[in-house]
Parts: structure tokens; C-alpha cells; sequence
């Protein structure tokens, strides 16, 4: 999907935890698990490759995949770090194929962190559904009852992306919706 011509919205999104979380319809659920500290250079050789194509204006906004990198991997080594968040990892014959982030903050508040991404080719099996959940369940189960995105997502003009269509699946709500501007 490429954004050129295309408006660009930017969403924002809540889910409410003390509803029940939806049942994941995949059968992959034992290729999840959290990541670690070493899991950072495997994270760091596939996490450009899994926001293409959607994030594509993105990359060319920030200065092309390189920059896109360190930026993505910024972020992905403080929540590697830090106790309060966490990196959740899919994995298939050894290798990283999906990832999902996931950060409690204070009074029962949490963030989904910079959203979940699968790579191309593996997507539509379901694996972005778990690994949402996976980040979900574990802010519920940690007494977080709100949760909104880290940083907002976006959708075109007159199209939602696949990460609004699977946030709305998962009992997300959309708390905004504003034109992007340049
Ligand atoms: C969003 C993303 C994680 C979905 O991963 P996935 O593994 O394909 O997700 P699932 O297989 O669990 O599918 C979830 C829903 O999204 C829909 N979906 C997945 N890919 C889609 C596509 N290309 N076009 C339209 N809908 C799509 C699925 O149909 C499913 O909805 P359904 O159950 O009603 O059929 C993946 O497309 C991705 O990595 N996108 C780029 C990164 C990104 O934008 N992340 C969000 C940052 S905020």
C-alpha cells in the first residue's frame, strides 16, 4: 500500500480492560513469548522490513530505512530495559517474525507501544491478533484497566490500515481522528 496522493489521518485508540479481551481465533499461540535484552539485534534486522510497506511515507519522512531503524530501535531498547514495559515476539523456525510493545504507566493507565507489527508474508495467519493480546493480557493482568497507543497510528483518507481494522477487531475504540499535518 503506498500513501502517495493519499491523505493520511492520524488515529488514536482506547481499549477499556475491565471488559472481557476477545478469544484469539489463531492456532499459533505457542510461538509467543517475551522478548529479551538479546533478542535486540534480531529485532533490529526485521522491525523496518515489518512496518513496510504501510509506513512507507513514513521512512521517506524521517530520511529513509536507515534513520527508520535507529529511531524504531530506539524505542525498542527502552522497553527491553525497563521493568514497566515490555517487547512481546513471534517466532517462527527461529527466526523474529512479529512483535508487539507494551508499557504500564500510573493510576491503572497503559500504552500499547508503537503498535504490533508482523512482516510481510507472514501476515493474515492471526499472528498480529495474539501478539496484541499477548501485550493486552499482560497490562490487565499487571491491574491496568486504560490503554491508548504509545504514539497514534494512522489510516488514509477514505481507507482504514490493517492495524485499525485488527485494533478494532480487538475491542479498540477510536478516541481520534485527525487530518496529518505536513
Ligand atoms: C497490522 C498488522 C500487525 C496485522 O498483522 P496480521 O498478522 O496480518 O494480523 P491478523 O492476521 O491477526 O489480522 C488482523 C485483522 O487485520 C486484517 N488485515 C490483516 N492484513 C490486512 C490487509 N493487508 N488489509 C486489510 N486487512 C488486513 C485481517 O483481515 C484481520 O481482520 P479480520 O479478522 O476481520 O479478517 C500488520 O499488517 C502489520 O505489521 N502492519 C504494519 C505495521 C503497522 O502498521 N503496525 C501498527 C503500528 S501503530
Amino acid at each position: 500500500m503506498s500513501s502517495k496522493n493519499r491523505k493520511v489521518r492520524n488515529i488514536g485508540f482506547l481499549w477499556h480492560l475491565e471488559e472481557a479481551l476477545p478469544e484469539s481465533r489463531s492456532k499459533n499461540k505457542g510461538t509467543i513469548r517475551a522478548a529479551l535484552p538479546r533478542d535486540r539485534g534480531l529485532l533490529r534486522k526485521i522491525i523496518v522490513e515489518a512496518y513496510l510497506p504501510e509506513w512507507s511515507w513514513w521512512v521517506r519522512k524521517i530520511g529513509g530505512k536507515e534513520k527508520a531503524r535507529d529511531d524504531l530501535m530506539s524505542y525498542v531498547s527502552e522497553f527491553l530495559r525497563d521493568r514497566k514495559k515490555r517487547i512481546f515476539v513471534a517466532e517462527e523456525g527461529g527466526k523474529i517474525i512479529g512483535f508487539s510493545g507494551a508499557a504500564k504507566y500510573n493510576r491503572g493507565t497503559g500504552t500499547i507501544g508503537y503498535g504490533v507489527a508482523v512482516l510481510p508474508g507472514f501476515g493474515k495467519r492471526g499472528i498480529g491478533s495474539i501478539l496484541l493480546l499477548a501485550a493486552l493480557d499482560w497490562l490487565k493482568k499487571s491491574g491496568v484497566r486504560f490503554v491508548t497507543l504509545e504514539e497514534e497510528t494512522f489510516g488514509f483518507a477514505n481507507q482504514d490500515t490493517p492495524a485499525m481494522v485488527l485494533y478494532k477487531n480487538l475491542g479498540g475504540k477510536v478516541i481520534s481522528d485527525q487530518p496529518v499535518t505536513k
